[in-house]
């Protein structure tokens, strides 16, 4: 074992969020000690774990907090990499390693990376600005992605003709080909640092055939066998390329013809694999400090099929978050809610999941059904 589990030691997590508060859920099974770092004092994490209250994009505030620990591990990527590479210099253990967050950090370095290493993914050009973007208007229709800080939708939008153009973002980014995909599925991948890899089965967004959002997520991804051993391929491709140690989100798209192209990556536990809690043999959080930890990696398959049901702050509701229809919704057999401990609610902020298993899919999407018309958060 690379880290004795018995010793004196410290797993610091820059970010307190709900991936973290999972991954801490998971980590008292192996006797882990947390601590954490979050910019917000009453983060889901905050009472569950050693908790410092600060900047994560601050040098000198991570520098502080990783110098007091002997792992370090993202939940978000949008922290000090120049504290992390540091703390990494002095001897610290910091997974994923700094230089892989900050090539995920810029969707225009990421795009870079797969194609100069020979991963398929929508053709795009790089844009500095949105006079930029205007004068490419023949790659129309297209999705204008910002390269930085850009997550859950707010830096991409779809431009399709030139009356979208007025819309463009004024700061450097991309212009992707809309793709006319037939699915989004997602692939979770770890490496430990002995180099054993390993694979989740893919799992599928299912879209809301109106609104176009994703409605929820079903395990598994209903693809060929083919495409399924196209994505797992990439998946491993890319966390090999990368060099990385830790566990890694591969979104991709599948075409109409059949092709697998790759969107985005995100290198820590992912909203795609919050169902691995009850529907897998190891979940995505123990395979994360597995990975980290330099344990042999968990056996990933599906126990049963399963569907995730994000919980959003309903619209037209903001204050202190309360539950409705919880009791009749966790009466159900196969389902399971987990709320992330956010104490007021906004519209469409995360505020839980509901994780549902059942061998009968027909049955599941059912209860997928009444799990969404009748929990709802609201203040
Ligand atoms: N090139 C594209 N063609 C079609 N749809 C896209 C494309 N890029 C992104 N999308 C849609 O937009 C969503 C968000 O884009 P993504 O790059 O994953 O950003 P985020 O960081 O917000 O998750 C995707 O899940 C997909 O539904
Ligand atoms: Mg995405």
């Amino acid at each position: 074992m690379g880290l004795s589990l018995q010793q004196n030691f410290k797993l610091g997590v820059l970010g307190g969020g709900q991936l973290g508060r999972m991954l801490i859920q998971s980590g008292i099974d192996f006797n882990i000690p947390f601590t954490i770092l979050d910019p917000d004092a009453h983060a889901p994490c905050a009472s569950l774990a050693e908790f410092h209250h600060g900047k994560l994009t601050d040098y000198d505030t991570v520098m502080k907090f990783g110098s007091a620990c002997d792992i370090i591990t993202i939940e978000i990527e949008n922290v000090s990499t120049a504290a992390l590479k540091a703390l990494a210099k002095q001897g610290k253990k910091v997974f994923p390693q700094p230089e892989v967050i900050e090539l995920i950090q810029d969707k225009r370095i990421q795009k870079k990376f797969y194609h100069d290493n020979g991963i398929p993914t929508a053709e795009f050009i790089l844009t500095e600005n949105a006079e930029d973007v205007k004068r490419n208007a023949g790659f129309l229709p297209a999705v204008n992605k910002l390269g930085r800080e850009g997550y859950d939708g707010r830096g991409v939008q779809i431009l399709r003709t030139e009356a979208d153009l007025p819309k463009a973002f004024n700061a450097p980014g991309l212009l992707e080909k809309l793709i006319d995909f037939e699915k989004e599925i997602s692939v979770i991948v770890a490496r430990n640092e002995r180099g054993e890899v390993k694979t989740f089965p893919a799992v599928e967004m299912v879209f809301h055939p109106v609104h176009n959002l994703v409605e929820y997520l079903f395990s598994p991804a209903s693809i060929s066998n083919e495409i399924s051993a196209e994505a797992d391929r990439l998946a491993q491709k890319i966390i090999l390329d990368l060099n990385m140690v830790g566990l890694l989100a591969v979104e991709m798209f599948v075409t109409k013809d059949g092709r697998v192209l790759v969107n985005e990556i995100a290198p820590r536990p992912h909203n795609s694999g919050h169902q691995t809690i009850e529907a897998n043999t190891t979940s995505q959080y123990e395979q994360h400090l597995r990975a980290i930890l330099n344990l042999p990696l968990g056996d990933t398959r599906i126990v049963l099929p399963s569907a995730m049901v994000n919980l959003l702050g309903e619209p037209g509701y903001e204050g202190l978050a309360q539950y409705q229809g919880f009791d009749e919704v966790v009466k159900l057999p196969g389902v399971h809610v987990h709320l992330y401990g956010k104490r007021s609610t906004k519209p469409f902020r995360k505020m839980g999941h509901v994780t549902i298993v059942d061998n009968d899919v027909e049955r599941l999407k059912k209860k997928v059904n009444f799990v969404k018309e009748t929990l709802k958060v609201i203040a």
